[in-house]
């Protein structure tokens, strides 16, 4: 009797799936590093199943593999970079002046590196160019190739001057390399796509510094105090977003939820989080486009711990209206780890990635049966009570 009873069955099983629907999910999955207590910098490297994230605290690069279809880290090694564990490897950038490869910078060497990570797991990077930062210049953070140049902030005060620095070199004549003076301390740089001015992020001094290559010339944008302070992350955008964006991560007594843009006009524009869940001390970090076809032009903002505990860890998907004047939508994703100082997102094509300076672990976002910009946020509901009783 057991063969008739069984396509019915299927039958009944194949009418359920019919009627019932797919469970829209997301989850944030923490994976964990070799013990340090500075997990800085991710970046994918281009057209490779491959991460490299930099531990700053032993000068260690992690050379990661993700998994083709899922993006899910699957296996990794460590590799020591520099002459020895007190090098300050922080900055990690892909090249695409020099495709597959990727530029490390080693802070307290006072150099910079351009290496091939190798698609083999095991195999240790090989390093196809140094540049030594020329006197002043002291302390290379955060790199970047902008065009045919190499950028990279120089966040310690130079022991010959005081003074700090941004450094910049053609790529493929290091000798043709300029310092530009700036204040204390540039951190991010990027190119504003339409003038084509560079900006700096200059956290301590909370300015920004915007660089005319052509001329030389630099001026200072000051964040003025009403809004915020200490600028950090920026990012160029295209399209709808075109300009740069930056974001402000506050001080010790917490962020103030606002970020910026500079367009063509070279004006400085603030937007800041309307609803914010996660209390109103979001102190934004780092920053990546969040834009897709399916939701329109978005940003990721990175809400970090580092700086103040008032501060949560979360991740915040926001959109913004038509002529991007305001923020019309937010998502908050709280990183599982609180107190773990989260410090850089890496976009990749489906998931999105989160360094956790102070817990040695990296966080992935996933989403199923649904992707990001779809997913409801919780004032949906508009019931913003706060309860007066528990139970
Ligand atoms: C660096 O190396 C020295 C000597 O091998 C060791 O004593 C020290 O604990 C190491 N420090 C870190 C942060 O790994
Ligand atoms: C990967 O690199 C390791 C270490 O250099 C080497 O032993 C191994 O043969 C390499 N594997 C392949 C497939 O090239
Ligand atoms: C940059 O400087 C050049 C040379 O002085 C000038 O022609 C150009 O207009 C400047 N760019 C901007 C955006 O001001
Ligand atoms: C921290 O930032 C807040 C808000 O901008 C400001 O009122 C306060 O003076 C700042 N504190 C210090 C120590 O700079
Ligand atoms: C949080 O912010 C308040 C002021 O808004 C400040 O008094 C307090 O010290 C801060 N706490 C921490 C842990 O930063
Ligand atoms: C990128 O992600 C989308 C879903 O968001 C998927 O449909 C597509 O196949 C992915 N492309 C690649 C190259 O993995």
């Amino acid at each position: 009797m057991l063969r008739p009873i069984f396509p019915s069955l299927v039958l009944v099983l194949a009418l359920c799936a019919g009627t019932s629907l797919s469970l829209v999910s997301r989850r944030l999955t923490e994976y964990q590093l070799p013990v340090a207590t500075q997990t800085h910098e991710l970046a994918r490297v281009p057209g490779s199943n491959f991460l490299l994230v930099s531990q700053m605290s032993n000068s260690h690069l992690i050379k990661i593999e993700l998994d083709p279809d899922s993006e899910e880290p699957v296996a990794f090694q460590s590799f020591p970079m520099g002459k020895s564990n007190e090098s300050g490897l922080h900055g990690v950038w892909p090249s695409s002046k020099y495709p597959g490869m990727m530029w490390l910078s080693l802070q307290s060497e006072n150099k910079l590196l351009l290496v091939d990570p190798s698609q083999n797991l095991s195999a240790v990077p090989s390093i196809i160019k140094t540049i030594d930062i020329p006197e002043p210049g002291n302390g290379p953070h955060s790199i970047f190739e902008i065009g045919n140049r190499v950028w990279a902030g120089l966040k310690v005060a130079s022991e010959q001057t005081g003074q700090y620095y941004v450094f910049s070199a053609d790529v493929a004549n290091t000798n043709d390399a300029v310092l530009y003076p700036c204040l204390n301390s540039p951190v991010f740089i990027q190119e504003e796509p339409t003038t084509r001015l560079i900006y700096v992020t200059q956290d301590t001094a909370s300015s920004i510094m915007s660089i005319n290559v052509t001329s030389g010339e630099t001026a200072q944008l000051p964040i003025p105090p009403a809004v915020g302070n200490t600028p950090v992350g920026m990012i160029t955008a295209y399209s709808q977003l075109a300009g740069v964006w930056f974001t402000l991560v506050g001080n010790a007594t917490g962020g103030s939820g606002s970020f910026g843009h500079i367009g063509p006009t070279g004006e400085l524009q603030f937007f800041q989080l309307q609803k914010p869940m996660l209390g109103a001390n979001a102190g934004l970090l780092h920053i990546a486009d969040a834009s897709t076809v399916e939701g329109g032009p978005a940003l990721w903002l990175l809400s970090t711990s580092l700086l103040s505990t008032n501060s949560s860890d979360a991740l915040i998907r926001v959109t913004f209206d038509d002529a991007i004047t305001s923020v019309t939508g937010e998502e908050y994703v709280s990183i599982p780890t609180q107190n773990a100082m989260a410090h850089r997102i890496a976009v990749l094509n489906a998931t999105v990635l989160v360094s956790e300076l102070n817990t040695f672990t990296i966080a992935q976002l996933a989403y199923s049966n649904t992707v990001a910009g779809q997913w409801l946020p919780a004032q949906v509901t508009g019931d913003n009570t706060v309860y007066e009783e528990a139970g």
